[in-house]
């Protein structure tokens, strides 16, 4: 009956025993699992028999961790792009007003390589811009304001967007020049149009009221105003082929039929075209130019235009007596044409203008004409891959040239 007590007491001993055995075992392999973690985060251990429930929900976590991370550097790569080739300047600045992030457009706008860790004003540069950042921190509300940078000849156009969070801002530049200079180009076009298009007009009414207060039955007087109206329709007929020329040859509906063409024979034929012209306004033209040029790939009917332009011009501005020179030589890049004159020639401070839309240099001595030739020809020689300019001296004369490739 004694040796119960004492068996009970081994039996408490040895569960004891085999307790304490399975507690370090489990701490040991809880230790060693927990350095494998450290170690290895990539080959989770699944091995650990005792731990398996554990290390199964500890895997299973990790393999939806590793997805939602890859998912979000997806979403970081595709973000990033975007602000990368955003033409829009996006900066973002933290409480303090330090720049925390900027775009390459930003840094290109603001002319700065490196904007980060440098406050707004540093970088922005201009007080109605800082100020509208001011505004937006003191107000935490969306501001805006647009501005010409004079010295960079840029507008701009800023909104800063308060951050919820970080009690910082989000920074949107975009650059309006281009947009602002379309709709200066556009304005002049408009006011230009209409100018051009009233003092015919005006002639018109004029003469028609004086052929309604009886000139229509005087004999002399009568033909002579129906004479000048018809001259003035056909300027206005000639303004609006003009203008439908120059808007389809713009938008890029005119499609050039090239073929290889000789540029003697493109001399010739315009000379020809424009002989009575010439003769009319008592000049002289020639033409000096060698037979075997290599050929250019050109649209004749096109080009033709161009010189008939260019020769139009020349007789326009040259007096009686005085002479026209069409030329063409072979260079590198294809062949040069010219038209030289003897004319009244072009001041210094025009030469880069007259190609533009409706410039004309002295509009009292032009007398006919809307200033839309030489922009059209410009439009036709750059559609052949080429280019036109001038070169002049008052009082001695003028000399246009372009170059069109060889075939
Ligand atoms: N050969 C030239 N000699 C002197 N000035 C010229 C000559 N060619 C052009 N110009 C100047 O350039 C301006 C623009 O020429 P452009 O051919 O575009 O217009 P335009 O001849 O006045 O009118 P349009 O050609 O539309 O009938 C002319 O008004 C003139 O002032
Ligand atoms: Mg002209």
């Amino acid at each position: 009956m004694s040796q119960f007590p004492s068996f009970l007491a081994i039996l408490f001993f040895l569960l004891a025993a085999w307790f304490a055995w399975r507690y370090f075992d489990l701490r040991k392999k809880i230790r060693q699992y927990t350095e494998l973690i450290k170690r290895l985060p990539d080959e989770l251990p699944t091995d650990f028999k005792q731990l398996e429930t554990i290390s199964n929900a500890i895997a299973s976590l990790k393999t939806n961790f590793d997805s939602k991370l890859s998912n979000l550097n997806l979403e970081t790569a595709r973000l990033s792009t975007v602000l990368e080739q955003l033409t829009d300047g996006v900066l973002i600045a933290d409480a303090g007003g330090q720049v925390q992030f900027a775009n390459p457009a930003a840094r290109k706008l603001f002319e700065m390589n490196d904007p980060l860790h440098r406050s707004v004003a540093e970088v922005l540069r201009n007080h109605q811009l800082i100020d509208a950042w001011r505004r937006c921190q003191q107000t935490r509300e969306m501001q805006s304001e647009s501005v010409e940078l004079p010295g960079r000849r840029h507008f701009l156009q800023l909104f800063v967007i308060p951050d919820s969070h970080e009690g910082g801002s989000l920074l949107l530049v975009q650059d309006l020049t281009r947009v602002r200079k379309l709709e200066t180009v556009r304005r002049d076009f408009i006011s230009n149009v209409s100018h051009e298009l009233r003092t015919p007009l005006a002639s018109l009414k004029a003469l028609t009221e004086t052929l309604q207060d009886g000139a229509l039955a005087d004999p002399q007087a009568g033909p002579r105003f129906l004479g000048r109206i018809s001259t003035e329709v056909d300027a206005l007929t000639q303004m609006a082929q003009e203008l439908l020329d120059l808007s389809r040859i713009e938008s890029g509906q005119v499609e050039l039929v090239l073929a290889p063409i000789s540029p003697k024979q493109l001399l010739t034929s315009a000379a020809e075209r424009m002989k009575m012209q010439v003769d009319r306004a008592g000049l002289k033209l020639s033409v000096v130019c060698a037979e075997d040029l290599p050929k250019i790939r050109a649209d004749k009917a096109r080009l033709e235009q161009v010189l008939v332009n260019l020769i139009h011009n020349a007789v326009k501005f040259t007096k009686p007596g005085g002479e026209i020179f069409l030329e063409a030589w072979s260079t590198a890049g294809g062949a040069r044409c010219a038209v030289r004159d003897t004319g009244v020639g072009i001041p210094a401070e025009s030469l880069s203008r007259i190609f533009e839309r409706f410039y004309r240099v002295d509009k009292s001595r032009t007398g006919s004409g809307t200033g839309l030739g030489l922009s059209i020809s410009k439009h036709i020689v750059e559609a052949h891959g080429g280019r036109i300019w001038a070169e002049s001296e008052e009082g001695r004369g003028s000399v246009f040239y372009f170059e069109i490739p060889a075939v």
